[in-house]
């Protein structure tokens, strides 16, 4: 009892521990909530993509600073010298050179963990030697949509405003082809089909060869287009689908992967696909049967859609800096060739 008068009671004792958890409290509230620190963001780098040999091409492009700019990617840029090897961000490989051996692999200096990128919009039918590419490569741009870098011949992209006006139609069923060779099946179909359709072929094949700015103007003129890819392989769907039918305002017939392949990049009825046929006899006659009606539900994705072709490789080189961020590190093509061919 002698020593109640100096210790606190119990309910002071508490009121002080209530009053030091409130200043905690208010102190941790004020830290919580302290402006942040101004950051000012680093400068992104950058980044320099070097093309070791350019595309079918022994004298490169000119390749100005605004070259990936132009395609809307910034702190990008390309370039074919190879004094840069110590210091790219990334080397690009494209395969024809590497097939023809007129390009080499600098693999006696390759700097330390450098990506190395393999680059081809051919199909596996085209491609050669990938057997002694194994173990090489980090990255692969391709029109394969597993691609670590995409690049596909084209695109749909949504669209709204009228769409461009169709040109007049004259004839049912053209065709452009320079490479003409009976093993293909794009040329077997072709003569399946001629007998019960008049398909007017254009071409170096044909003796009847187009002019660039020609092409699209002729085969507008017609209803459909043979779209036949020289090779069948899963998503290799090319400039004959993308730009010679459907940007050109006529339909596409397609000899290419299945049609579910197709559909992942176009809307269902967008195209024809030879497959839906039990021989080439139907084909032909459910093309030269077509009526007004049917024929238009064809072209229906151009009240909301249009083509976006990508034809330019300063274009596909420059993607490798837009993904650059997102691409896996670390990665090895052990067996380039087993991938491609899958
Ligand atoms: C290539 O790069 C080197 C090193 O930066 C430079 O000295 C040389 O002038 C460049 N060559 C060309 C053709 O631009
Ligand atoms: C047009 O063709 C479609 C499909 O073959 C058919 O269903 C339709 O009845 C035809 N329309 C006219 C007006 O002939």
């Amino acid at each position: 009892m002698g020593t109640a008068g100096c210790s606190p009671s119990p309910r002071l004792r508490a009121l002080g521990a209530l009053a030091g958890a409130t200043l905690l409290f208010t102190l941790w509230l004020l830290w919580q909530f302290r402006p942040a620190p101004v950051r000012v963001p680093a400068p992104p780098r950058t980044l320099l993509v070097l093309i070791w040999h350019w595309p079918f091409a022994d004298q490169p492009p000119e390749l100005p600073s605004n070259t990936c700019t132009r395609y809307g990617v910034a702190h990008c840029h390309l370039s074919t010298n190879h004094s840069l090897l110590a210091s790219a961000d990334a080397v690009v490989f494209h395969h024809r050179e590497l097939q023809t051996r007129r390009a080499h692999l600098p693999l006696a200096s390759r700097p330390r963990g450098q990506p190395w990128v393999w680059a081809s919009m051919e199909s596996p039918s085209h491609t050669h030697g990938l057997g002694r590419l194994g173990g090489i490569f980090n990255w692969v741009l391709s029109y394969r949509r597993d691609s670590d870098i995409f690049v596909p011949y084209g695109r749909l992209e949504p669209h709204e405003g009228p769409a461009p006006p169709l040109p007049a139609k004259k004839g049912v069923a053209a065709w452009v082809v320079s490479n003409f060779q009976a093993r293909q099946r794009r040329v077997q179909l072709y003569r399946r089909l001629a007998p019960h359709l008049r398909v007017d072929v254009f071409g170096r094949a044909n003796g009847k060869p187009l002019c660039a700015s020609c092409l699209l103007p002729t085969v507008a003129r017609y209803l459909f287009y043979l779209s036949f890819e020289n090779s069948q392989h899963r998503d290799y769907i090319t400039e004959k689908f993308w730009r010679n039918a459907l940007a050109a305002g006529t339909v596409p017939v397609v000899l290419g992967p299945p049609r579910a392949n197709y559909e992942a990049f176009a809307p269902a009825d967008a195209f024809v696909h030879v497959d839906d046929f039990g021989s080439a006899q139907e084909l032909a006659s459910f093309l030269a049967g077509v009526n007004a009606s049917s024929y238009r539900r064809y072209l229906a994705w151009r009240d909301r859609l249009r083509v976006r072709l990508f034809e330019d490789w300063s274009e596909r080189f420059c993607a490798i800096c837009a993904q650059y961020p997102h691409l896996p590190r670390g990665q090895v093509y052990w067996d380039l060739k087993a991938w491609f061919q899958a």
